[in-house]
């Protein structure tokens, strides 16, 4: 470098910045007429530990700059996955950021937002000129934390920390058959953790002798009724269990469905239906508890947040079972 101004694209040199991954924070202070002040920022970042210092560098362009240039303590909060509107409103210049948030007081009178990964509340030590930011510095006179998983930002966009995996398998590949046949296969996870998920409760099943089709008839049943045959038949399809268009009328017959509607071609839980199946579905939840209890909430919760993608990506297009719309029908 020849002198103090680079020739960098300004786009390509803030992807490259963007490749490094870091936390999501919102900094908060009280401003000299005693409104509450904060910014979204992602330049927060440990110092030292004794003393305990942090930094985070804020735009010299920021309507917020004044009130943080002048104040003697602000608090850095680590927000949660879950905390993703949060995050966007307060990166938003001039707006009323707090109203309708509950609030703590946190030290100096300084505001303190609820539901965070970590919190750490900091008595201004330094403050730095950093070309178009000004560093903050501060001393952590007091932090808290919970087990909320915490938000990423990393490329530009919103991410969940996942642990990096164990390798599965360190065998070679034996032949070709192994090689298109593997523990990589996403299909072979997929298909093998329902499998395992659904054997933790398939006793309750067969107790009520209940085939896997019937408990998705009622399952399905159980979150919106009356459905048509029809309706019902679209909302399992991506079970690819075979289901007739008699199946609804057998669990009629067993007492566990009835007739609905004025032509009687709908069909509602009987109350023998929705005791089966609460039943059942309470097993499936111990299941779903236990295994959560094992991965570990933080882990439980990326992995529903990849499975909806998936699910998302290799959606032929089936009615959505938890929305307020109506299924469609050919009728
Ligand atoms: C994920 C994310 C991280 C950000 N990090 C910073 C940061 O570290 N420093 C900064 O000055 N602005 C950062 N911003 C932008 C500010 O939040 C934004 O300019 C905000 O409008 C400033 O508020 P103010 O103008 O009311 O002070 C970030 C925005 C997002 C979405």
């Amino acid at each position: 470098m020849d002198d103090n101004t680079t020739h960098f694209d300004p786009k390509d040199f803030r992807r490259a910045l963007g490749m490094f991954a870091t936390g999501v924070t919102i900094v908060t202070t009280q401003a000299g007429d005693g409104t509450p002040v904060g910014v979204t920022a992602n330049s927060f970042n440990s110092v030292s530990l004794t003393p305990p210092l942090v930094l985070w560098s804020l735009a010299k362009s920021a309507r917020s700059l004044q009130a943080f240039s002048d104040a003697s303590h602000w608090n850095v909060h680590v927000l949660a996955e879950d905390q993703v509107a949060m995050s966007n409103l307060f990166a938003r210049a001039g707006e009323d950021k707090f109203s309708g948030l509950q609030l703590d007081t946190g030290l100096n009178n300084t505001p303190l937002l609820h539901a965070c990964s970590a919190r750490f509340q900091c008595r201004t030590m330094f403050q730095y000129e950093g070309g178009d930011h000004i560093i903050f510095v501060g001393e952590v006179l007091g932090y808290d934390r919970s087990e909320r998983p915490p938000l990423l930002y990393v490329t530009g966009n919103y991410a969940l920390a996942t642990p990096k995996a164990e390798p599965v398998s360190t065998e070679p590949l034996a032949d070709i058959g192994a090689a298109l046949y593997s523990e990589e296969l996403l299909g072979y996870l997929l298909g093998r953790s329902h499998h395992q998920f659904m054997a933790g409760f398939r006793s309750r099943l067969n107790e009520r002798q209940l085939s896997d089709g019937d408990f998705y008839v009622l399952s399905t049943l159980s979150v919106r009724e009356p459905l048509s045959a029809e309706e019902i038949a679209q909302h399992v399809a991506y079970t690819a269990v075979n289901l007739d268009q008699h199946a609804p009328e057998a669990l009629c017959e067993r007492g566990l469905l009835q007739h609905s509607g004025a032509a009687g071609t709908s069909y509602t839980l009987s109350a023998n239906g929705r005791d089966a199946v609460l039943h059942i579905l309470a097993a499936a939840k111990d299941v779903e508890a236990s295994v959560v209890d094992r991965l570990g909430e933080q882990e439980a919760s990326l992995l529903r947040n990849l499975l909806k993608r998936l699910i998302l990506a290799t959606d032929p297009g089936l009615p959505k079972l938890w929305t307020a719309t109506a299924p469609t029908s050919s009728h």
